[in-house]
């Protein structure tokens, strides 16, 4: 599979994205088994990419909470919240938003971690704090996660992969300008809408980013290494490569038959 084959999910996330007065339009099928799984890794590694992968394999959801940040923005600015206003100017400087903004946004979409579909939760949790209550959240939708994925790539490789990428402004499927090219410049192939590049992509940014990801996220390897959910995957390489890594350590795990 070359990069371009890299599909989108089928399910549309509303409830994620929008929050609990947007029903899903298409719920997932019940599948034979639902995956509960958790990305980590710095920002760039690939989670997002590896997220659609195995979304494809598995029937789960791509819960991603930058995503959920990145449509708040798109939504007129009278309308939003001052918690979403204060956590919009967090990101962009690359900061973290608040442990308390991000935990409210959470809660309101416990229903997303209980779905029957499974989920695969990509920048959530980032802190240990998170953590602890990403534990409360999973328990009160009688819930258990099946792994916790560590995707592991040295800073140049991120760097280059960042300064690349270009994300629909529509439908939100991420290009990168020299690996996964769209059919025309600056056009998403999947609707059309314009293709721009993400405030928090420029480089001062990516700096204050990559310091919130080893003071804040790095320690969680710490939280679940000793509850046997850790996979490690080298995210060196093509897409598909690493999702394949990707399916062998779920394998190891007894997760995949
Ligand atoms: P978020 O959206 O979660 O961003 P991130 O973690 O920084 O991760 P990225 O989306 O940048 O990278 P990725 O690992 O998904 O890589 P991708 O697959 O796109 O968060 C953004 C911000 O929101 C945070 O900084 C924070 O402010 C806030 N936030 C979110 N959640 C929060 C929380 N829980 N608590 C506090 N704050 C929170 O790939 C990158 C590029 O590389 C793409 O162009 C892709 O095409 C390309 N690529 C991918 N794989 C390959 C490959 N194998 N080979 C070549 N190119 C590749």
């Amino acid at each position: 599979m070359s990069l371009d084959a890299v599909p989108t999910t089928a399910n549309d996330r509303a409830t994620w994205i929008a929050g609990p007065g947007a029903k899903c339009c298409d719920p997932p099928a019940v599948p034979v088994r639902a995956y509960r799984i958790v990305l980590l890794g710095a920002p760039g590694a690939g989670k997002g990419t590896q997220a659609e992968l195995l979304a494809q394999q598995t029937g789960a959801c791509h819960l991603s909470t930058g995503d959920i940040f990145r449509a708040a923005k798109t939504i007129d600015s009278c309308l939003r919240t001052p918690a979403m206003t204060a956590a919009l100017e967090f990101m962009h400087k690359g900061e973290l938003v608040p442990d308390d903004t991000v935990l409210a946004i959470l809660r309101e979409r416990g229903v997303c971690l209980g779905c029957r579909g499974g989920f695969l939760l990509d920048g959530f949790p980032r802190t240990v704090a998170q953590a602890q209550a990403l534990d409360g959240l999973l328990m009160t939708q009688r819930v258990k996660l099946d792994a916790v994925i560590d995707y592991r790539l040295p800073i140049d490789v991120i760097v280059a992969r960042l300064s690349g990428r270009r994300t629909c402004v529509g439908c939100k499927a991420v290009y990168h300008i020299e690996t996964k090219r769209p059919k025309i410049t600056d056009r998403c192939d999947s609707c059309g809408c314009d293709l721009v590049q993400r405030e928090d992509d420029r480089p001062e940014s990516v700096r204050v980013r990559m310091n919130a990801y080893l003071h804040s996220t790095a320690p969680l390897i710490e939280f679940y290494q000793p509850r046997g959910l850790l996979v490690s995957v080298d995210a060196h390489g093509q897409p598909w490569e690493i999702f394949e890594r990707t399916m062998r350590g779920l394998k190891g795990k007894d997760l995949r038959g």
